[in-house]
């Protein structure tokens, strides 16, 4: 945005309001099930009730007799599709789409029922008789067998790492700490439940889906019934949150488009929330052993980190756990190690910060123990072993602004004036006490591509295939736009979310406003310089015969820096040229500066909980944080998506917790009353700040990314903070107050 900064009208980084608020509150804002499209039938998923087994017979003929119904979909009378994944296909995701009988999850989808109405189709799928042939389900991950080492593969790195000589380095140690530390299943629950509308034109299909991931679902969903990518699209303009269950696509997509391939006529199919447990993955559960030493000055000579998580018995799919550990503290001697554990459960996806969010829990856990056993600061620890490198790679990072979060967060908080003791502090029944952590997350960047077009009357259109989450992805890409163009915000339209757009990655992993945003800075940068050169090119124009560098664009009008005159709008500009529009397209991809580098984001978590002595009560009366996420886009959105990171934070520290029988496998709490999330209630104060660190190498716009980091760290703070103030040190997520009063 070098560009554009001398002409003192930047919209980046203001707390622009969001464009599509209005469309939201409104409810002009459509969702996938909300498109109105005629003659529309609807599906509803059939489950199973055993969790491993077969299905040996399923009777529909009372559901296909009952009101409205047009078709039951079963094992054994599905269309077979061409390219369904096979099970166990490594870490491919494997859904479910009755190409066989058998059956691994309680709950997973094992038929369909098309009905005229939601409320018929789901009437009748209790018409549905199915008769099973049962096993004795896997459930128990601490007695069930380890996979093979070689089925254990981290999408990134290796199962076992080494660096130094850990053992060496622990017998070196004046202090240690061995610790265990377990997180629950838990799953995504996004207000919106998945859903999708599916619509075939002769061997067109069109998906209208809640996703946060629309090439993938095209390029899923047309590998499986074996058509061309171009045959299938995807629309998405709204999706009401992911947080990773809606990356990819599951059965629920294909099914859906099986079902109105079946019966002739769209098909919307929408999950019930009880359905959002199992078939839309979760978070897995992480036994994770953290074993640290330090020097009596607390530098540390040696950490393992050795993390077991549970799969399904479809995938093999690993929660990254110990990324975090490879890359935050400057440990000589270090070991890691992932195993993994198949059980008769739906199969685990990314979720809110997969592996950083798990990780930093246990790893930030150990470190406060550290600080505790060798009585010093928790922050001071974490400064005396401060990586000026990345300790794994070696590289420099693109930036690192971590020293200046820990400065700012802990004196916004207070935090010199903590009393280190334990239960030291009270306010009335109250046990007060504060905890801190650190926040990290990778600064990744995707190929990604955009359209930008100059319309006749001055503004422009500009579009890419990305997705709108939530985290207010039409607004910042609008301000990218806006400035690289020199046209004020409500004179660009962004528009996003179809497949026949150009194509951006999945609004995962926290990459859509480096990748995205750097596409569209550069597309728009680019149809400024074509407009730019049209200008100078036209006997006609004010600017004819200009040098490029001395044409200002301010407000949409083209002037000469020079003699400060009047110039020519675009409009005019473009009135002259024939009056049409002007376009152009640019991909853009990640250079060298990903190998020269290692890119991360940073951030430290300050809590204050308050915990009733007698009851266990745990309130988080005040959380502060400060982050280092590189180039902030906007003020307003950047804060909130950090926000709603903490609020996952105190949910994964305190509430969120799967419960699945230890018998029947079946989902226990899957509903939004027993599942709990954090309401407002549930939440005290949270002051956000940033800390604005420039990055000059991580991309051409400087953004490392918000998207995750804001829960990274939080379970641990809270942990932190409810020992300092009980002196209970509870290693198992969540902390509920039987924890805390057990002992
Ligand atoms: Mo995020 S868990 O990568 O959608």
């Amino acid at each position: 945005m070098r560009e554009t900064e001398a002409q003192g009208q930047e919209s980046v980084g203001e707390p622009l309001d969001r464009v599509d608020g209005r469309l939201k509150v409104t409810g002009g804002a459509k969702y996938a099930a909300e498109f109105p499209v005629p003659r529309v039938a609807h599906a509803v998923l059939v489950t199973s009730t055993i969790a491993s087994g077969r299905v040996v017979a399923m009777d529909a003929t009372a559901a296909e007799r009952a009101p409205g119904v047009l078709k039951v979909l079963t094992p054994f009378n599905a269309p077979r599709l061409p390219g369904a994944p096979a099970v166990r296909g490594g870490t491919m995701r494997v859904p479910t789409l009755l190409q066989d009988p058998m059956v691994r999850y309680n709950g997973q989808p094992i038929g369909l029922v098309v009905a005229e109405t939601f409320e018929q189709a789901i009437a009748a799928t209790d018409l549905v008789r199915v008769r099973y042939a049962t096993e004795r389900p896997v459930l128990d991950m601490d007695r069930a067998p380890r996979n093979p080492p070689e089925t254990v593969r981290p999408m990134r790195g290796e199962r076992v790492t080494h660096r130094g000589d850990y053992a060496r380095g622990l017998a070196d140690a004046a202090v240690r700490v061995d610790q265990t530390y377990t997180t629950p299943l838990e799953n995504h629950n996004p207000m919106e439940v998945h859903s999708t509308l599916a619509l075939w034109e002769g061997d067109a299909l069109t998906l209208y889906e809640s996703t946060q991931g629309i090439s993938n679902v095209r390029s899923s969903v047309a590998r499986t019934f074996g058509v061309p990518p171009e045959k299938v699209r995807v629309v998405s303009h709204f999706t009401g949150g992911g947080f990773g269950s809606k990356g990819g696509p599951w059965s629920h997509e294909a099914l859906a488009a099986m079902a109105a391939r079946e019966v002739g006529r769209p098909v919307k199919l929408v999950l019930t929330r009880r359905q959002m447990f199992g078939p839309v993955g979760g978070r897995a559960r992480t036994v994770q052993r953290v074993t640290m030493g330090a020097t009596a000055s607390g530098v540390l000579t040696a950490t393992r980190h050795a993390s077991t998580s549970n799969t399904s018995m479809l995938e093999d799919w690993l929660e990254p756990a110990v990324t975090p550990t490879l890359m935050l503290y400057a440990c000589p001697n270090l070991e890691t190690q992932y195993d993994l554990v198949r059980l008769n459960v739906g199969s685990p996806t990314f979720m809110r910060a997969p592996g950083e969010t798990t990780g930093t829990f246990a790893l930030e856990s150990a470190m406060d123990e550290l600080a505790v056993a060798l009585r010093m600061d928790p922050v001071a620890l974490r400064l005396a072993n401060y990586a000026e490198r990345d300790p794994e790679s070696g590289r420099p990072w693109s930036s690192k602004g971590l020293r200046a979060c820990y400065a700012l967060a802990g004196e916004r908080f207070g935090w010199s004036r903590r009393n280190p003791e334990p239960r030291a502090t009270r306010d009335g029944r109250w046990l007060v006490g504060w905890g801190m952590a650190t926040a990290t997350y990778p600064a990744r960047r995707n190929p990604a591509s955009a359209l930008a077009r100059l319309l006749p009357d001055g503004r422009a259109l500009v579009r890419a295939g990305t997705q709108e989450i939530g985290c207010g992805t039409y607004t910042v890409m609008t301000q990218i736009a806006a400035d690289a163009l020199g046209l004020p915000p409500d004179r660009v339209r962004f528009e996003l979310g179809d497949t026949t757009m150009p194509e951006n990655p999945a609004s995962t992993g926290s990459v859509t406003a480096a990748s995205t945003g750097t596409a569209v800075h550069e597309v728009a940068t680019q149809l400024r310089s074509r407009l730019v050169k049209l200008a100078i090119a036209d006997p006609a124009s004010p600017l004819h015969g200009a040098a490029e560098g001395d044409v200002r664009v301010t407000d949409g009008r083209l002037t000469l820096a020079s003699d400060g005159g009047s110039g020519e709008s675009y409009a005019t500009l473009l009135a002259r040229q024939g009056g049409q529009p002007v376009e152009v397209t640019v991909s853009s991809r990640a250079g060298a500066e990903a190998q020269q580098y290692s890119m991360h984001s940073f951030g430290t978590v300050f809590a204050e909980v308050r915990v009733d002595e007698e009851l266990g009560e745990i309130r988080v009366s005040r959380v502060v944080t400060a982050h280092d996420v590189g180039r902030v886009l906007n003020a307003k959105t950047a804060s909130s998506q950090i926000i709603g990171g903490v609020v996952w934070g105190i949910g994964q520290a305190l509430l969120e917790e799967t419960l699945v029988d230890p018998h029947t496998g079946r989902y226990v709490n899957a509903d939004l009353a027993e599942y709990h999330v954090p309401v407002n209630a549930d939440v005290g104060a949270i002051d956000v700040h940033f800390v604005h660190e420039a990055d000059a190498h991580v991309n051409p716009i400087g953004v490392k990314g918000a998207g995750e980091i804001g829960i990274t760290g939080v379970g641990a703070a809270i942990a932190n903070a409810v020992h300092h103030a009980t002196g209970v040190r509870v290693r198992d997520l969540p902390i509920t107050l039987d924890k805390i009063i057990r002992r």
